[in-house]
Formats: C-alpha cells, structure tokens, sequence
C-alpha cells in the first residue's frame, strides 16, 4: 500500500554529498509537461524554491500515462534540470495524481480514551484515524490519503489536534482518497524507472488549492478552476474544507485543436497563435491583423485574421467556464461562494479575457492565481509547488523530507529546524 513514508535523519556525508531533510519535492506529471520543484522548509512552514525544472512530455494523453518509457524521459530531464538549479540530488519525490482517477469519500470514526487521566495521546489519534480507514471502495482503487477535517471530542467539535487534551470519546471526521490501483502503478513506475523513489502520491486539485488560494478565501467559499492541456480540475473549498471536486477531460489542448480544425491550420501553427497573443476574447482586440501561417497540408502558406482565431478560443474557454459551472450547480456545493472564482492553469491563465468570461459565466468576482510570492512565476510549476505546500502542511511538526543530496559546499539549507535531529522513521499513518 501507498501512504506517505519518509525518512528523516541527521544531515551525514556520503561521497562529496551531504544529506538533508528539511528538503521536498514536488513532481508534477502533467498532460503536457513533467514539472520538478524542489523546496526546502523554513520559519514558519514558508517554502523557498531552490530548483525547478520543465520538460515537454509526449508519455501522458489527458492525464493518463499511456507511454512509460517516454514519461520517464520526461521525469529525468525535468529533475534534472531542478538539480542543476538547486546543485543537489534527488533521490525521491512526491507526485500528482489527476482527478479523475481519485474518489474523494467522507467518513466518521470514535473511539474510546482508555487512559485512567483521559489524556488523548498521539496512540489514540492513530487508532482513530485507522478506522477511519473503513470505507468501500471498489477493489480497482486503493486508498492513497486520509484528510482529517476535524476532531470532535465529548462532542465539541472543530478541533483541530486533540493530543494533550482531555476527553472520553474521540471522534474523527475525515476524506478518504482511494486513487485506481493502475494509474498509481503507472506513475510509480514511470518515477521508479528513472532511479527517484515515490514519497507518496498527492491529488492534483489538492496541490493546486494549496498554492493557488489564500486560507480567508478557503474560509469564504472558493471555486478553484484548474484547466491544463488536457484535464479541467473543479474544487470548491468552505470553511477550509474541500467540499466538492471532480474534473473534466478538457484543457488548452482542445483549444488548439479547435484553432487548427476552425482554421485549417496544423496543430503546431495553431498552439503558436494561442501562445503568441494570448487572448480569449474578441472585443479585448486592439489592432486585428492578418497573418501568414501554413495550410494543413503545410506545402502552402495562407493568411488568417487573429480575430478567427480569438472567437474560436473564447468560444471554447465559455465553454469550458459553463461546463464548470453547471457542474457545480447540480452539486450540493452551490452557494455561500464568499470569495468567488480562482483560475489557474497553463491552458487558461496566459489569456486576458479569461477573467471576464469567468465573471459572466458565475456572476462572481474572479481572479487569476498568481504564485510571485512563491518564487516559481510559470502556472505550470503550480502543481509542483503546490505537492510541497500540501506535503508541510499535512505533516506540521513531523518531517517528510524527500531524499536529497547536496553537494558538499553548496549553499546549505539557511536555518533548518530539522537539522541535527536524532534520525527516526516517519510514523505512517496506517
Ligand atoms: N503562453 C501561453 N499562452 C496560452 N496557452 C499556454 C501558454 N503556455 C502554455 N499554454 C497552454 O497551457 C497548457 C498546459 O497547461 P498545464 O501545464 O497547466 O497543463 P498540464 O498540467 O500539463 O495538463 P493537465 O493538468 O491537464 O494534465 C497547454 O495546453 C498549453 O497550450
Ligand atoms: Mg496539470
């Protein structure tokens, strides 16, 4: 069974490397690129970027690894393009899994406090959280994560850690995520093929949500709205609760294509348009043109007005922006949305109109997630970035580090707190 194991342990020297533990990375396998962050934990649960890493992946259709052999190409240029940024070596990681092969299921557990002081202890918590545990779910699905919303002792809700309090009933009220048994095999052995060992795998929407939104605006009610090349993720947070989420097969992808279908144009012509003036409304054109591009059969040259292009793409972002919409309409999820609409995304954030479609499709205040505050600019390191974020809030106070090796002399991290910690394995949570 998957669940999140790692290893901590004084920083030792083996080679010309020095092994650390206040490091994670995040690895983002994507429909259309492999992502590599590498982030190392300082005061306060902030997170520096000490590398990144970007490579094309050709192995993932939608969100789905039908090539392994090319998707672990993709994984060692992209890790290694982070390790040359950050001068270190990754010797594990945490990596996504996308929506549509994760069942998200909600349980509630109790137990008794057997202590004669009826002190709960870190024994009780893991008792209650293994029978949380007990879910059906099918036997293609396994549970890859536990997502404790809140424990409720003698009846008093919303706490949040109830070791060291006092009590007679211990109750957990949790998510219960169950990912397909063969796509996190596939992922598992794309990454284990190119020698990197898995930390534990994370869901993409939960990833993104942690990077993309600011914990008020999880509080008010947020629908977040993930569009990359081939998956749409939809979530919707309430009382920092994930209270909905599924995903859709549509991306930026679909945009190109219907660009290279509506034109006549090939694909390649088709993605460069989109990316060259990044807009997804026509009424934002201020100076339309003709431009000269290649005919399908890319023997001819031909010209076409960027405003083809552009009705072609708002047509399809409306369309993706309604689907959301009615998905969540028909969900118990409508309403009490406080703090309105989050796109992200690599398939919608370039594009100015996106917003303004957004706001007419929810008449609600929508805003593009911007990650300048984690150092990482590109959309598309979201993801990556997002893993680390999740991974050190998940796990306040315990360290799940991923196996790093920094080169002696190189920059060390500046004040780990986990440094020069007597070595212990990571309790799992089964
Ligand atoms: N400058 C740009 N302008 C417009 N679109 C862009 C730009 N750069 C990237 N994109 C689009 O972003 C999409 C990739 O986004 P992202 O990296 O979020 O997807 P992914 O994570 O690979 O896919 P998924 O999450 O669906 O598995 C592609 O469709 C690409 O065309
Ligand atoms: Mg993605």
């Amino acid at each position: 069974m998957l669940c999140f194991i790692g290893f901590i342990g004084i920083p030792y020297i083996l080679g010309g490397f020095v092994h650390v533990n206040d490091i994670i990375v995040g690895m983002d396998i994507g429909t259309s690129k492999v992502c590599t962050v590498i982030g190392q934990l300082g005061k306060d649960n902030q997170i520096d970027i000490l590398g990144k890493g970007m490579e094309y992946c050709s192995g993932v259709k939608k969100g789905v690894i039908v090539d392994i052999e090319a998707t672990a190409d993709s994984i060692r240029a992209s890790v290694h393009k982070a390790e040359q940024m950050a001068n270190m070596k990754v010797g594990s990681a945490y990596v996504n899994i996308i929506g549509a092969h994760v069942s998200i299921t909600s349980n509630r557990n109790c137990v008794a406090i057997s202590a004669e002081n009826r002190e709960i202890t870190q024994k009780d918590v893991e008792r209650v959280l293994y029978g949380v545990k007990n879910v059906n779910i099918s036997e293609d699905r396994e549970i890859i994560d536990i997502i404790t919303k809140q424990y409720i002792i003698d009846g008093y809700d919303e706490i949040i850690d109830p070791v060291g309090m006092m009590g007679v009933k211990l109750e957990v009220d949790a998510q219960i995520v169950a990912g397909k048994i063969t796509s996190v095999q596939n992922i598992v052995k794309s990454v284990e093929r190119t020698g990197i060992k898995v930390d534990g795998i994370v869901v993409e929407a939960l990833a993104t949500g942690q990077a993309a939104l600011a914990s008020d605006e999880k509080d008010m009610g947020v629908i977040l709205i993930d569009v990359g090349a081939g998956v749409t993720d939809i979530s919707v947070y309430k009382k920092q609760n994930l209270v909905f989420y599924n995903s859709l097969p549509v991306g930026g992808e679909h945009i190109t294509n219907d660009i290279s279908i509506g034109l006549k144009i090939p694909y390649t012509d088709a993605e460069k348009i989109k990316k060259e003036y990044r807009l997804a409304l026509s009424s934002l054109i201020k100076n339309d043109q003709e431009i000269t591009v290649n005919d399908l059969d890319g023997n001819n040259k031909k010209s076409v007005r960027i405003s083809e292009a552009v009705e072609i793409i708002e047509a399809r972002v409306y369309e993706i922006i309604s689907l959301c919409k009615n998905l969540i309409d028909g969900s118990a999820a409508k309403g009490g949305i406080g703090a309105g609409v989050v796109l992200t995304g690599g398939g919608i954030s370039y594009s100015d109109g996106v917003k303004e479609i957004a706001e007419e499709v929810f008449e609600l205040p929508v805003r593009i997630a911007s990650y300048k505050s984690f150092g990482i600019g590109q959309p598309e390191f979201a993801t990556a970035a997002g893993i680390i974020k999740y991974i050190s809030n998940r796990h306040k106070g315990s360290n799940f580090g991923s196996d790093i090796t920094v080169q002696k002399n190189n920059r060390l991290p500046k004040e780990s707190g986990f440094l020069g910690r007597v070595s212990e394995f990571i309790k799992k949570i089964f």
